[in-house]
């Protein structure tokens, strides 16, 4: 709980296995004191001392290098990275915060129009909120932290006012910015790239700025907003990590900077790239919230703690807490060419499997053949589906599949009626060249009447005809971002105000069709994020299926998102990305380690590979809530022994799966067991088929080798095996 030391000036906001502590120093400035496991009352008493110390005599000389602080200012002598940065309107960017108040609040604010993790009772949430002034010019921060207790969660948000007379500049606005004691830290991000999205990367962090980012209008496949800072380096059980989740879904920015002191300054929340926001007095403006959490012991219950909170907390609407069905798209299997009776004829044979979701992706709407164009003519082609798209979803209804359909709403083809119509409509600078990507320009999202025809017209087709599912896509970045619509002086908050539109959109779209699943995508995983998240409570995690990518995929994702927000296929092999061949079984596992889906022409396999694909599919079936809704633990990774391990478990311990996936037949020591976790000590499992049985106690310890995992035996490259464990007494 959140408590208030009114003779230290000190914030304890304590959980259940952590505590941080923020604090106010006598020359009114903010610290941020400590961040960690509950500390022993002596260790406790040493900062705070230190603290003490270096903080009493403040003078304007102080070297506030030297001082722990909680979203830095900038144009002082403190001369590390600021956590945001303001122009006056004498030019100068020179501020200083100090504080004026605090509150503490049962529950969380609510910040209507952008993605907020949500508060239910049981959480025994509380809300410190601090407000800070800048006496000269009026301006005020607030520095919002939610505490949930016990899901050891902090969430954190900022936000600006300007209570003055002029109008400020906002040059830069992090959602948080705090510093940590000099450490041998370490920082574990996922990059990537299209097709390679979300790959676990870790470095030391030196002395100097690491700038992690996204400068492309989304959060992007180069970057994910999700990054972890660890004391010396951290596995699955050992060591500190420090966890940041971004709740945003475009441009943002992590800084890590390693000051000649040893002290680690972070910084996160919206990039400054391109950013100004022009804050007349009045006018509020308010950042995108962060998820802090903490693990002592490594990376598995950082994962836990994310996961959980992501499900129940980020996810919303109906489909949040509900089983996903299993889908088949026709993207890989017809990409633009297809007709009423193709699509009709790979639902038939995906029923016979036990699919239970027909997915239409690109291609049905305007004259679409290729990727040239009708981006935004949300019509049906009658020249590929003359029955049109209501008879059509019938016909795959009757069938006993649910049906779903692809859109690319932020997108407009310079080939189309709508730009016909609605030239202007895109994001454009006037007179400047307009640069296509993929052929296509994006919509200005920021713009009402934009947003209106969308909804309009998406609502319509959605309302027409019966469909269960949207994949909503968005396939190139934002470039010369302007908007004609928005004055001078406000050209810099369009990638913002652009963000916006688009969550504006989702939401009217999801409280106008609150039954209908959707699932985000950008290209594949590039806007794999929690601001989509809290709209789309499942996103297609790459474009790439190949085996061996994809297996890199699946870990990195898991770090911070849960199996139940991660769409991934079984696709045809080889590959169509990388022509890698794989076996049906291994791309059949990976699949059913998140939501499963199919993506090929399933009606032009043999016969014995689709009886394969259905059996994976009605073994699915029965693992799906363990899988969905279980806890999911990381045994190996893919990069030291080219076998990897991964398994879920119950909530009560007492089922269990365990996914292995030998990339090339073991040596040396690919050959040890696999040591499980999640699994109670005492019971007794059963591994089933195996006629094996071991303890909880034993497997985690001493591991389990599966026979055919053991040298000489793993038949081909690609072996994968999936072993379901039951707890007797
Ligand atoms: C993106 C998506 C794919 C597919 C195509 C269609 O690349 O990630 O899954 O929908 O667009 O154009």
């Amino acid at each position: 709980m959140i408590h208030f030391d009114p003779d230290q000036k000190i914030f304890r906001l304590i959980s259940d296995r952590s505590v941080s502590m923020m604090a106010v120093h006598p020359a009114g400035g903010l610290g941020f004191l400590y961040w960690g496991k509950t500390p022993a009352p002596e260790v406790e008493q040493g900062f705070t001392q230190e603290w003490e110390e270096k903080t009493r005599d403040i003078t304007p000389n102080t070297d506030l290098n030297m001082v722990r602080r909680d979203f830095a200012d900038f144009g002082h002598n403190d001369l590390r990275t600021p956590a945001y940065l303001v122009e006056l309107k004498d030019g100068s960017r020179i501020t200083e915060f100090h504080y004026l108040s605090h509150e503490i609040l049962p529950g969380k604010p609510d910040f209507p129009g952008l993605p907020s993790s949500q508060v239910l009772s049981e959480d025994q949430v509380q809300t410190l909120r601090l407000t800070l002034i800048d006496q000269p010019t009026g301006l005020e921060i607030d520095l919002f932290y939610t505490l949930y207790p016990h899901r050891d969660m902090l969430v954190r948000r900022s936000r600006i006012r300007n209570k003055g007379t002029q109008a400020v500049k906002v040059l830069k606005f992090a959602t948080l910015g705090l510093d940590l004691p000099p450490e041998d830290y370490h920082l574990v991000s996922f990059g990537g790239a299209w097709a390679r999205e979300r790959m676990f990367q870790e470095r030391p962090l030196l002395q100097g700025t690491v700038r992690l980012e996204s400068r492309r209008g989304i959060s992007s496949h180069e970057m994910n907003p999700f990054a972890m800072v660890t004391k010396g380096r951290a596995s699955e059980d050992q060591g500190e990590v420090f966890g940041f989740a971004l709740a945003y879904s475009g441009n943002w920015l992590l800084e890590a900077e390693v000051h000649q002191t040893g002290w680690l300054r972070l910084n996160m929340g919206l990039s400054d790239f391109g950013f100004q926001w022009f804050l007349a007095p009045g006018e509020t403006f308010t950042a995108p919230e962060c998820l802090m959490a903490y693990s002592p012991s490594g990376f598995d219950a950082i994962s836990q703690t994310y996961h959980s909170f992501v499900r129940d907390r980020v996810c919303r609407g109906k489909w949040a807490q509900k089983p996903r069905p299993i889908l088949i798209n026709n993207w890989e299997a017809t990409y633009f060419d297809f007709k009423h009776e193709d699509i009709l004829r790979i639902a038939k044979t995906a029923a016979q499997t036990g699919v239970e979701m027909m997915v239409l992706d690109d291609g049905w709407f305007g004259k679409r053949d290729k990727d040239d164009s009708s981006l935004g003519d949300w019509f049906v082609d009658l020249r590929k589906l003359p029955k049109g798209l209501p008879a059509l979803s019938k016909e795959i209804h009757d069938l006993g599949l649910k049906f779903g359909l692809w859109f690319e709403p932020e997108m407009i083809s310079p080939r189309s009626r709508l730009y016909e119509k609605h030239p202007d409509w895109c994001l454009h600078v006037n007179d400047r060249e307009r640069k296509t990507a993929r052929n296509q320009l994006v919509l200005d999202m920021t713009r009402p009447e934009v947003r209106d025809y969308l909804f309009d017209t998406i609502g319509r087709v959605l309302e027409e005809t019966q469909v269960d599912y949207v994949k909503w896509d968005m396939n190139r970045s934002l470039t010369e971002v302007g908007s004609p619509s928005l004055p001078p002086e406000r050209q810099g908050e369009v990638t913002h105000r652009y963000c916006l539109g688009v969550y504006e959109l989702m939401e009217r779209l999801n409280k106008r069709f609150p039954n209908v699943l959707f699932e985000g995508c950008a290209g594949g995983g590039g806007r794999f994020d929690l601001g989509i998240l809290s709209y789309q409570p499942q996103i297609w995690s790459s474009d790439n299926m190949d085996g061996w990518d994809r297996l890199l995929i699946q870990y990195g994702t898991s770090f911070c998102y849960p199996a139940l927000t991660q769409g991934s296929h079984i696709g045809s092999s080889p590959n169509q990305i990388t022509r890698r061949e794989s076996p049906l079984k291994w791309r059949a596992l990976l699949a059913m380690s998140a939501n499963l889906g199919v993506e090929a022409d399933i009606s032009k396999w043999s016969e014995g590979d689709r009886k394969e694909l259905a059996g994976y599919i009605s073994l699915y079936k029965e693992i799906r809530p363990l899988v969905q809704f279980g806890d999911f633990h990381r045994l190996e990774a893919p990069y030291d022994f080219a076998r990897t391990a991964w398994m879920f478990t119950s909530r009560d311990q007492k089922e269990a799966l365990l996914f292995i996936f030998q990339s090339t037949p073991p040596q040396g020591p690919g050959v040890k067991p696999v040591c499980l976790r999640g699994l109670d000590p005492a019971l007794l499992y059963q591994i089933k088929g195996e006629g094996a049985a071991f303890t909880g106690e034993h497997l985690m310890s001493d591991g389990w080798l599966p026979k055919e995992f053991q040298t000489g035996r793993v038949p081909t490259l690609f072996h994968a095996a999936l072993y379901r464990l039951q707890a007797g007494n």
